[in-house]
Parts: C-alpha cells; structure tokens; sequence
C-alpha cells in the first residue's frame, strides 16, 4: 500500500499510530539538528519530522529533498510541541522512520502556495502546478459539488441526463462557429455546438419530456472575464409547460444549490422584473441587485433650464450615492474621467450634493435655481450628506447603459458589491427582436426558436420591434447565470419567424429544415433554460473571472499556453482533409 492515510487527516487522537503517507514536498526547514517538512497531497499538509540524533542517515536524506519532490513516508504520529492552529494537522507531527523518494522534481517556476509569485501566463503554461495550490483546487472541488447537487436535483425531478453530439451542423446562437472539416466528406465541416438548443428540442419531440445535460458548448465571440471559448452549460427542456412552471423549476434548482452548496435559505420566491424595468431603472438587462441606487429621469426637472446639453438631450438620469457628498473634487474629476473613457462614452458628467442643512450645490448651479435642484433631490429622495451624478445624451438606450457602468462603478467605490451577498431576480418580457441598424435588419434577441408572448402575437405583422418574447434570464449579482424561454412548436409560426428574422424560405429550409419538419410530427409544447456552469461556480467561489473555476482555461486571445493551442497542422493532415491554408493578412 503506497499510503494508509492522507496528509489532511491525522488528529491528536492518532497519536502514537504508525502510518505511511505520500505526496509531494511543499517546504523544508532545517532547525539545528531537525529537519521539518511539509508533506502535502490533496486533502491537506502534515509536518514530518526528521532528527539528526535519531537518525543521521534519514536526516541527511530528508535534507537532499527539494520542492514538489514526491515522496513516500512512515512513521509514528507524535502531539507537536508548537501547535500550528491555521491547519487541521497543526496539533501532530508525523517522527518519521522510513522515508522512500517516489520521484524527484525539478524546481517549480512559481512557489505552490495560495500567495504565489507566479504572474498570470506563467500559472497557465504550467496550469498543472497552478492545479496543486490549495485555493486553485477549492475551486474545482466546489464545481464537482455544484455539478453533483445540479444531477441529484434534477433526477429527484425526473430528469433524464441525454448526451447530445459534438460534431453538429451550425446552431444558432449568435455568435460565430468553430468549425471542423470533414475527411470522408471533402469540402465540409462540422460546427462544434454553440449549444445543444435543437437537439433538445428534438428530445422534446420524441417525448424525453424532461431533459438535462452537463455539456460543453463552444463559441467563437470575443473573450471577457465571464466568457470561454468553450464553457460549460447545465442544459435543460421541459415538455407541457408553460413560463412559470420553467421559472419554478429552475428557481427551485438555484435555491437548491444555495442551500445545499453555501448553506444560504432563501424563503421568498425570487424577484422579476421586466425587461423593460431593468433598463429604465438600471440601464442593463442584468442588473447588479446587491444595491439600490435605482436611475431617476429628470427630462421634466432638468430641460428648459439654459444648460445647452441637458436642454438639447433625449435623456437626462442620475443616480443618488448614498453619503458620498464628501466625494473630493479629485475623485469627481475621476469620476467624469471614468465615464469619458472610450469603453463607456459618455461626454460628461453633472454632480450634486446634498449638504448638510438640506441645500444642494451642483457643478451646474448657475442654471439652476435651487428652487428646482430642491426638486430634483425630492426625486431621489436624496438626504444630507448624499451625492448625485447625472448623465445626458441624445439616444436614450446608451446613455442608459452608461449610466449603468457609472452605477456599478460607484457600487465598488462605496463598498456595495460584497461577494457573499447574493441578489437574484428573473429578468422577463425580453423584446422577441433586436434591431441592427447596420444591416437594417431584425436578429432574435435569444434565438428563432423562441415563442412570441401569445397576447404579441397580433404585433408580428405589425410592429414586430414591440413583440415581448416569452423568455428569461436567472441574473445574480448582476451576471447572467441562465437564460431560457418557451419554444415556438407551431411549424407555421416558426416559419414566419424565420421569414421576420430575413431567412429565405430555402435557407431556413436548408438550416433548420430537421427541426420544422420535426414539428410536423407531433411537437409537444416546450421550453427550457440553460445555466452557465462556470459562471454559478465563480459566482458561489466569489471569483473575478470564470477561468479560476475551469481546469485548463484558454486565455483572453483563446489560446490554451500549456497545450499551444490552436496550432498550425502537417502538410499530410491538410492534404488528407483536401484543405490547402491561404491566410488573408
Ligand atoms: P444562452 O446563450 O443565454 O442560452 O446561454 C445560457 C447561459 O450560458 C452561459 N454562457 C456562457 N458562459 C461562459 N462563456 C460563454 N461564452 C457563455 N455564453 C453563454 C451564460 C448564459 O446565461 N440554448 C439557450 C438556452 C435555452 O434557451 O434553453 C442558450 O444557450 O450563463
């Protein structure tokens, strides 16, 4: 047997066992005549002891030890005389007999603790190391758990899990495909799936009735901190039902998770809020409910005024920060620079505080009479010692959203965005279209597969941009974690979709022809959801970014640097896929 216990677990009541261990050396300390080292594996660390007087030889064997050396040892389980109280072995030590050198190790290029001083890149080309450190590791044990309770709720709720094929055809969610070409068909390719939507669909039809998967996707879009090139999705389709049985469902599957994973009760249902709202009150259909500072607009207060750029603006709103008054005139000047930065836009910003008898100063006072500012604070229902920002412009939606940036900004600065906080709300009512001014044409807000809200249905002819969808997104902490909606299962409603979203006849025939002649033979009503997996992990890790809670991430430019992938292929292999490369500069 290479070991009778594991590095995490011996306690004072061992005391005086003999045991054997193995893993690898995290450190070595000589001390006079003693040798101290810190054996670690994947459940812990234990302090092994080797003595000079004791046992020269050994001793001089612990001491040619190096770091990440893996090693085999016995001995007996002794009560330490210093006790380290930060690990759960901190009362032992482990007087060790016999020591076996399982392998030796050449020095890592970064030291394997949690404060480690590995740069980025380099934790990734040798992710293999980076997967040793402790706090790396709690990361992919809580993505084992989550995905564990995410199996045991869904088969309590008679869920069948499905596996969906990875060599597809193009699927249709809106961002671009990886493609990979065919040998036995030359000329072709496959899609990786951006998600298995159809086939679920398809699942649906041949009376699965409730289906999930724990499946990769693959999307070639441009990458952020909540976005990989391929991540995971916890996939669901329910036939017979209708919105609020999903929303039940998949609302009881989050409070499940909350529970059994971070011991968090939440007794109410979940808050909605329309589409519609979340813009208006928080310029972003995924709004950050940690804290308030809902928008107010102040066209009625403001305009009319003689300030040129809120009288000639299609929007003036603000935000009240609350206690922020004593905001300097250097943090508001970096403030404006803020929301100036090319990411965000905006030309300008306008500030006002509340002081504390109640008066309000702004940076655009000589316009105003106090008499009004008094009523813009009445909107806000701001208080003394509260500052309010205000932005303008002339197109409602983006100074909306930069709003938003200013809002959430502002949420960090005070402290607001705290990570063991959880605020979850469904987000309803998506407009069924999106606009694109470019190609002046309508795009499906979530995909053509989503059904129009039934009391819309007459607008399809008419004013198609005011059509609500019958779907929804899952938003905590202002990350989308799921979205979903009920399908279209009507062939002929699903073809003047199809026609709304500009697809010839042959085309939708050509792309989605399985799926509408599907429909043809008996398509239950249905709809689903899916959550992103990596996001719930790192939600619940309280992680900045989602490649903390992947094994082998990809970088920002999608590249994985431990594999060197994507690389260039052989000649032969090009020659056998009857590809020849010719790269456009
Ligand atoms: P959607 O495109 O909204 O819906 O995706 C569902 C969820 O998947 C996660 N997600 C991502 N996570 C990491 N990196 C990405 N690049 C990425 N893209 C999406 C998000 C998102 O909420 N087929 C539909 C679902 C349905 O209608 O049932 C779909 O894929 O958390």
């Amino acid at each position: 047997m290479y070991r009778t216990r594991t590095c995490g677990d011996l306690r004072l009541a061992d005391e005086g066992l003999i045991v054997t261990l193995a893993g690898w050396v995290q450190k070595i300390r000589k001390m006079g005549g003693m040798t101290f080292v810190d054996l670690r594996d994947r459940y812990g660390i234990t302090q092994l002891v080797f003595n000079q007087e004791v046992d020269a030889e050994l001793c001089e064997k612990a001491n040619k030890l190096g770091r990440e050396y893996v090693i085999q040892v016995t001995g007996t389980v002794r009560e330490r005389s210093s006790k380290n109280a930060h690990i759960p072995t901190g009362d032992i030590e482990l007087i060790v007999s016999n020591l076996n050198v399982l392998n030796a190790a050449l020095t890592p290029p970064f030291t394997i603790e949690d404060e480690t001083d590995g740069g980025d890149d380099l934790r990734m080309k040798y992710r293999y190391l980076d997967l040793r450190r402790t706090c790396v590791r709690k990361n992919l044990e809580l993505r084992h758990k989550m995905a564990f309770e995410v199996r045991r709720y869904l088969d309590e709720q008679g869920f069948l899990e499905v596996e969906t094929p990875v060599l597809v055809n193009s699927t249709p969610e809106g961002a671009r495909d990886f493609v990979v070409p065919s040998r036995m068909n030359p000329g072709q390719f496959y899609a990786l799936p951006q998600s298995p939507q159809t086939l679920k669909q398809l699942l649906m039809v041949s009376g699965f009735d409730r289906y999930f998967q724990i499946v990769k996707c693959f999307r070639d879009e441009d990458l952020r901190a909540d976005r990989q090139p391929e991540f995971t999705q916890i996939d669901c389709e329910m036939s017979f039902v209708e919105q609020e049985d999903v929303l039940d469902m998949f609302e009881g599957m989050a409070k499940h998770l909350f529970k059994t994973i971070r011991g968090i009760e939440f007794k109410k249902p979940f808050l909605r809020m329309t589409w519609q709202d979340a813009m208006k009150y928080y310029g972003s259909d995924k709004p950050d409910l940690r804290f308030g500072m809902r928008f107010v607009e102040l066209m009625d207060i403001l305009k009319g005024h003689g300030f040129s750029v809120f009288d000639n603006a299609a929007y003036i709103g603000g935000i009240c920060a609350e206690g922020a008054a004593n905001y300097t005139r250097k943090q508001l000047d970096a403030l404006t620079d803020f929301v100036k930065r090319p990411q965000i836009g905006a030309k300008g910003m306008v500030y006002a505080r509340v002081e504390a008898d109640g008066h309000v100063k702004s940076s655009v006072d000589k316009f105003y009479t106090q008499e009004v500012l008094q009523e813009m604070k009445n909107a806000f229902a701001a208080k003394p010692g509260d500052l309010i920002l205000i932005l303008s412009g002339d197109d409602a939606m983006k100074t909306r959203k930069q709003l938003c940036e200013l809002r959430l900004e502002m949420g960090n600065q005070l402290g607001l965005r705290d990570k063991d906080t959880f605020a979850c709300l469904w987000v309803i009512d998506f407009p069924l279209f999106e606009w694109n001014e470019e190609e002046q044409r309508y795009y499906a807000m979530h995909h053509p597969f989503t059904s129009p809200n039934p009391e819309d249905i007459p607008l399809l002819d008419t004013d198609p941009g005011a059509v609500r969808a019958n779907a929804y997104d899952m938003v905590i902490n202002g990350v989308e974690v799921g979205g979903g909606s009920i399908r279209i299962h009507d062939s002929q409603l699903q073809d003047k979709m199809f026609k709304l979203l500009g697809f010839t006849e042959e085309r939708a025939q050509e792309q989605f022809g399985f799926l509408m002649n599907a429909f043809k033979y008996g398509a239950p009503p249905h709809g689903g959801l899916a959550y992103g997996l990596d996001r719930f992990v790192s939600l619940f890790a309280g992680l900045d970014s989602i490649r903390d809670c992947i094994a082998f991430p990809k970088n920002n430019s999608g590249r994985d640097v431990m594999l060197d992938a994507p690389g260039v292929l052989d000649q032969s292999q090009l020659d056998e896929l009857n590809l020849v490369v010719d790269i456009k500069k």
